[in-house]
């Protein structure tokens, strides 16, 4: 089966082509970063209008790319776009193209959960972690540790209480004077910070649990910023390593327990701090420790893609789970409330992933 997927849920407008014999067969994103960088985060009539103008050219880039399918007159057998979490106008948008695509090819379409998306991700890679497994997500909007059994089967065992680890991230880049969106910037500048020079708390990890707290953390870099007077250049870069270091030794930490609670061989580490390359080498690190694997998805499949909700689309339309004709656009909605298809799930292990 042949699946297109459709993500427009933020500022990246993304379409790919999902073969379960062949592997994904084309893709593109397209990031609105330049369009909001002036505003200094994401404006969010902006980025539904910007949607509009680049998703069918896009569109049509990744169809001629993914070539015909050679099974009857639509180039794809089933439409999947991101229902939500996001924003609704951005949404709306890749649901109305979805479903217009669907209902002109006389295919089914289904709307899919952006953050199970960055969930099973990992699944694109070449050696896939198979069920069950322990996944961190890490993102803009979202931090949480769940336990994953099957696709649709999630135990969420602990989320932000406040900011998600990419939002501190963000907010952080913005007090040290980066540029929108922050986090590549500040983990660029932490690669020449020295370390020791600044410390900052592990929030929540001298108490037992697996939920998160960063909005303490950002505050500590303002106090931090506040007493130390001017920075020069060394010294915004020492902070930054400061404040990298903290954030991920804090993840690094509630994984491991996760581990333990858990007993699980394998922790997958998605969403877009997920390419933070001090991140995935402690978890790596940590994971060699404990004796457990460490997955993460390429670099380009952490941030926002389509080919995560194309590959989603295929696990459960592949089963025959799919929507009416309404289209539904959520800005909110928890993992907790997915379910597992009817009928269960084979893992495509296509020739070329
Ligand atoms: O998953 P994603 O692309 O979008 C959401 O669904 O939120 O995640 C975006 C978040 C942003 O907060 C961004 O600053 C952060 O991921 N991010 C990073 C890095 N690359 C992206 N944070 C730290 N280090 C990075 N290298
Ligand atoms: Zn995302």
């Amino acid at each position: 089966m042949r699946v297109l997927g459709i993500e427009t849920s933020c500022d990246e407008t993304a379409v790919a082509v999902y073969d379960g014999a062949r592997g994904l067969l084309a893709h593109e994103v397209y990031s609105q970063i330049a369009l909001h960088a002036a505003y200094g985060g994401v404006v969010p009539e902006l980025a539904s209008r910007d949607h509009a103008r680049k998703l069918l050219p896009i569109l049509k880039k990744v169809l001629a790319e993914a070539g015909p399918s050679g099974i009857g007159p639509a180039p794809v057998q089933a439409v999947a776009y991101t229902s939500g979490p996001g924003l609704v106008g951005a949404l709306l948008v890749g649901a109305a193209v979805a479903r217009s695509l669907a209902y002109g090819w006389g295919v089914p379409a289904l709307g899919v959960h952006h953050m199970e998306g960055h969930l099973l991700a990992p699944l694109l890679e070449p050696d896939p972690p198979r069920f069950p497994f322990v996944a961190l997500l890490v993102s803009g909007g979202h931090t949480l540790l769940a336990h994953v059994t099957g696709v649709g089967r999630y135990q969420i065992l602990g989320s932000s209480l406040d900011d998600a680890a990419g939002e501190a991230f963000d907010k952080t880049a913005k007090l040290l004077g980066l540029a929108y969106p922050g986090g590549p910037h500040l983990a660029a500048l932490a690669e020449r910070g020295r370390p020791g020079v600044f410390r900052f708390p592990r929030p929540l990890t001298d108490r037992p649990g697996l939920d998160f707290s960063f909005s303490g953390l950002k505050t500590a870099v303002v106090v931090a910023l506040r007493n130390h007077g001017p920075l020069d250049e060394q010294a915004r870069a020492d902070v930054a390593h400061a404040f990298e270091a903290a954030v991920v030794d804090t993840l690094v930490i509630k994984c491991r327990r996760a581990l333990e609670a858990t007993d699980c061989g394998t922790l997958v580490i998605a969403g877009g701090v997920g390419a933070n390359r001090r991140l995935r080498a402690d978890m790596l690190t940590m994971g060699a420790q404990v004796g457990v694997r460490v997955v993460y998805p390429r670099p380009q499949f952490c941030t926002d893609n389509a080919a995560m909700i194309a590959l989603l689309g295929h696990l459960r339309l592949s089963v025959g789970q799919t929507d009416g004709l309404a289209i539904r656009s959520r800005a909110r909605w928890s993992l907790a409330d997915l379910s597992p298809p009817e009928t269960s799930v084979t893992i495509p292990r296509p020739a070329h992933p």
